[in-house]
């Protein structure tokens, strides 16, 4: 069972997941987006009218999410979720549903079957101190408030959707402080984790730089 694994840890903006999709091509690994995973329990739960704040009620749907992961897209109940869950909206709906410390122990399994050869990327909050404690490589990536809303802001503006830059900053900011103040896997850097500052390092750097560690590692 030592299945190389990668994670990538870090506040939303910092270009994780895109550093993750890269990394996945390059090496020819799995891939797993566990905020995705998040999201699509916060969609469900809203379109339930479940209470977002309600363990009782979103425990037992994280223990049976119909979630599939095919071909990059994102599927609830067979349906293509993709983009609904791209919204700022979903974005923090995820993050309360995040909080329950029932709801991610329901999710841990699920995860932790992504882990398979020829190896894994794994991006998200806890993936380096909860999910795959294990994993060889961490890294945890971090920029500015500003920087990543105002990366958020033109990914949004790409995808023609709605974005208001103020607001994203402050979205961000309370995003940011419920899932580093939250006493069940709060985000912080694993203690063997790599940090990496992408405030000032275009994406292909970053990549550069985790390439770097990659070689050393494995
Ligand atoms: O990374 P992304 O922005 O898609 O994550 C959405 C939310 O899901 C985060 O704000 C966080 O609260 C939650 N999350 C988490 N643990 C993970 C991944 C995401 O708590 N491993």
């Amino acid at each position: 069972t030592s299945v190389p694994i990668l994670t990538i840890d870090g506040p939303s903006g910092t270009g994780k997941g895109t550093l993750m999709q890269l990394l996945a091509e390059r090496l020819g690994w799995h891939a797993l987006d566990s905020g995705a995973l998040y999201r699509v329990l916060g969609l469900a739960a809203s379109r339930q009218g479940l209470d977002l704040d309600d363990p009782e009620a979103l425990t037992p749907l994280a223990a049976a999410l119909p979630v599939e992961f095919q071909a990059g897209r994102v599927l609830l109940s067979g349906e293509d979720v993709s983009d609904a869950i791209r919204t700022e909206d979903a974005g923090m709906a995820a993050s309360r549903v995040a909080a329950h410390p029932g709801v991610r122990s329901a999710l841990l399994d699920w995860q932790r079957r992504f882990a398979r050869t020829p190896g894994l990327v794994a991006d998200g909050r806890d993936m380096g101190t909860v999910v795959f404690p294990q994993a060889p490589l961490k890294i945890f990536l971090d920029a500015s408030p500003e920087i990543r809303a105002e990366r958020r802001y033109k990914q949004l503006k790409e995808k023609g959707l709605d974005a208001n830059l103020p607001q994203l900053v402050a979205d961000i900011r309370e995003r940011d402080a419920r899932d580093r103040s939250r006493p069940v896997a709060p985000l912080c850097p694993a203690e063997d984790a790599v940090l990496v500052d992408s405030t000032q390092m275009s994406i292909a750097e970053v990549l550069d730089r985790v390439l770097e560690e990659v070689r050393r590692v494995f």
